[in-house]
């Protein structure tokens, strides 16, 4: 016949799987019943990700365990854990399923975010990796808009990744470790997988890339809230944003949406970098408003945040020797704001 002691001392020892602590840890009992008649055992439990997958598996490895254990039925109920312990032990455990996924801890993941497409994603991800390594960060890229992927004809990476061992070593340029889609397909043919195999493919730029030690390890999405999105907010879940707008208000009003996707799944936002922001004559250096104006001040106040940078409408230099048609270089004027964006940015992460 079981008792409740016996009932606790099982349980106490198994982890929840989503803290990776043991029950006992986590107080995560809260009511066990035993009915002597049927010998039915009924137990109340708070996890930290109740109705997940997770929950499932545990459920099936405890109603083992007390059948084995003597009990003829099992009931269950689960909880989600109090604020306070979550808060005790979410952030490690965030930390420890990052780290599993890169093969090192104490890497900052920065996602750059938008709500329209072509409003400066790439650019910006590009140039603020450049300009993070240009103050002395080890930074990496991974270009997770797996359809329109863009970040290697940005940078002109022209190779492709080698293999060691059964990893993948990233492409390195401007000192920034890349890694693409666009390694992976032939002659620029588009790619049409779906769902699951979209998410296993971002799992694989994580898990299958030789990353060694990076600072900071910057995002492209998509535009949009998608699934890449989606995927990214559980995978990385203590990344934080920067959201990319125009000036126009109809652009900030959609970028607000993948900001609140932001918020909504518990990802700080760095800030709003507007770019796009006006045109600079040379001759006169009047400032024209071509795309508007007050959009990124607007995003910044919805979500609460500030705007680290604009950026106006210009290209980088023409050079002979190097061949990188989207990134800005260090004396360039767009090359200078995002020198301090990027000063901004390792201020405050
Ligand atoms: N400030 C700028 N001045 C001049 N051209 C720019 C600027 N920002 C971006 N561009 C150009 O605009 C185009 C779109 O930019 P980019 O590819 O960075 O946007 P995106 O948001 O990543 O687009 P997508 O949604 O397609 O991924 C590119 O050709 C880029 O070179
Ligand atoms: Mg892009």
């Amino acid at each position: 016949m079981l008792t409740k002691e016996k009932v606790t001392e099982l349980l106490n020892k198994m982890k929840d799987p989503y803290l990776h602590k043991t029950f006992e840890e986590t107080g995560a009992i809260q009511d066990i019943k035993i009915k002597e008649d049927k010998n039915h055992v009924s137990i109340k439990l708070g996890i930290g990700n109740p109705n997940s997958a997770e929950q499932m598996q545990l459920q099936q490895e405890i109603v083992n365990k007390l059948k084995q254990a003597g009990a003829a039925t099992v009931g269950l109920r689960f909880t989600k854990l109090s604020d306070e312990v979550m808060k005790k032990f979410e952030a490690a455990a965030k930390k420890k399923q990052e780290a599993e996924l890169l093969g090192t801890a104490d890497t900052k993941f920065i996602a750059v975010a938008s709500g329209k497409g072509g409003v400066g994603k790439s650019t910006v991800t590009v140039n603020l990796a450049v300009a993070l390594a240009r103050l002395g960060k080890k930074v990496g890229i991974v270009d997770a808009d797996i359809y329109g992927f863009s970040v290697p004809d940005m940078m002109g990476i022209e190779h492709r990744p080698q293999v060691r061992g059964e990893k993948i070593i990233p492409v390195e340029r401007f000192g920034v470790k890349v890694i693409s889609m666009g390694f992976f397909v032939e002659d620029n043919s588009p790619v049409i997988w779906r769902g699951p195999m979209l998410g296993k493919m971002l799992t694989n730029f994580f898990k299958e890339v030789e990353w060694g030690d990076l600072d900071y390890l910057l995002l492209d999405l998509p535009p949009g809230t998608g699934d890449v999105a989606l995927d990214v907010h559980s995978m990385l879940p203590s990344s934080k944003e920067i959201i990319v707008t125009t000036p126009h208000p109809t652009a900030a009003f959609v970028a607000a949406r993948a900001g609140q996707m932001a918020l909504q799944t518990e990802h700080e936002i760095l800030g709003v970098i507007e770019n796009m922001a006006y045109f600079e004559s040379r001759v006169t250096g009047q400032k024209e408003y071509v795309f508007g104006r007050g959009g990124g001040d607007k995003l910044a106040e919805v979500l609460k945040t500030e705007v680290l940078g604009r950026l106006p409408l210009q290209q980088p230099y023409e050079e002979e020797d190097v061949f990188a048609p989207g990134v800005y270089q260090e004396d360039h004027p767009t090359g200078k704001i995002f020198l301090s964006i990027a000063n901004k940015i390792t201020k405050k992460y």
